[in-house]
This record gives C-alpha cells, structure tokens and sequence, in this order.
C-alpha cells in the first residue's frame, strides 16, 4: 500500500464523527508514515480551538485558514491526513487534496455518527435547535461531494482496527 502511494499523501474525508482521526492514525502507525489531523494544526497555529474559531471569526474564516493549513500539510508530506468534515466541500481544497493525495473517503451511516458525535459538544455546525437533522441535512449535502474520494471504506461499529485494515487493503 506504501509504494502505492509513492510520495502522495493520504487523505480521509467524510463527515464528523466517522472516524477520520481515529483510523487515519491507525493506518499511518500501519504504512510507517507522520499523521496529521487538519483540526487540530488549524488549533495549533491559531492557538484556538474550533469552537473558538468559529465563535470569533465565523465559518468563511475558518475555511480559508483551513484550505492555507492543508495546502501547507499537503506540500509538506507525504503523511496520513485526516481533514475537518466541511474540508473536501471546499473546491480549492478539494482540487488540492485530489492533484496532492490519494483520498479515502470513510463512510458511515447517520446512527453511527449520531452516537459518536453526541458524546461530545465540540462541533460547532451542530450547536442547531435539532443538531441530528443538521447532521442529517449534512450528510446529503455532502455524500455526492465526497463520493468524489478516490477511495471509499465503509465506517462501522466495528473494531478501529478492522477498518484501518480494510483501508490498507482498499488501497492495494
Ligand atoms: C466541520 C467538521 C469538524 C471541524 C469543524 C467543521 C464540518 O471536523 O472542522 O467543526 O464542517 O463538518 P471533524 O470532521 O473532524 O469533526
């Protein structure tokens, strides 16, 4: 799967809560290369957290120093990244991630991302009076967009490991 990759970067997309983070940090300990989660160098260089972000600067913002981190991370691999879920929907950065990366897009249906994303009240797309019809609103939005991925894995309840398995083997 490495040699496949030659010194392209691998990406995963998807919607928050799918596992991005988690598996992608899986695969790269799997194919021996640096990860990198685009979230957290955006909090990282602005000294911010997303919330905070969102709250002082608003989302046009937030996506342009999100498309600026990537477009750096993404000269600067090759790694494993996994990107914030509005990432690839932005076309300057999705053209970057396709010329730059092999994408996998990690898939999962709303139940799943529902139960993940509830635990936790980080996400600030989400602060809505019905944040799983946000959620679901936003998985139609954007499935047609991110089919765009080179790769899809599907996303399950299953072990981490099972699917960052499944991921090597997609790539073979
Ligand atoms: C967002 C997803 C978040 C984060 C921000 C916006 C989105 O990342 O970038 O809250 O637009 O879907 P995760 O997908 O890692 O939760």
């Amino acid at each position: 799967a490495r040699r496949v990759l030659g010194h392209r970067n691998l990406v995963f997309v998807g919607l928050m809560g799918a596992g991005k983070s988690a598996i992608g940090r899986l695969v790269a300990q799997m194919l021996g290369i640096p990860f990198v989660d685009s979230d957290h160098e955006i909090e990282r260089v602005s000294r911010m957290t997303i919330p905070e972000l969102f709250e002082a600067y608003g989302e046009p913002e937030f996506r342009a120093l999100e498309a600026r981190v990537i477009k750096r991370l993404l000269k600067t691999g090759p790694r494993v990244l996994s990107t914030g879920g509005g990432a690839f929907m932005n076309d300057t950065t999705r053209a970057m991630v396709l010329a730059n990366g092999l994408s996998v897009w990690l898939k999962a249906d709303l139940e799943v991302l529902w139960t993940r994303v509830s635990k936790r009240d980080s996400r600030p797309l989400l602060k809505t009076a019905n944040p799983k019809q946000t959620l679901s609103d936003l998985l139609d939005q954007r499935y047609p967009v991110y089919a765009k991925a080179d790769v899809t894995v599907q996303s399950r309840d299953d072990d981490k490991d099972i699917i960052a398995a499944e991921t090597v083997m997609a790539l073979a």
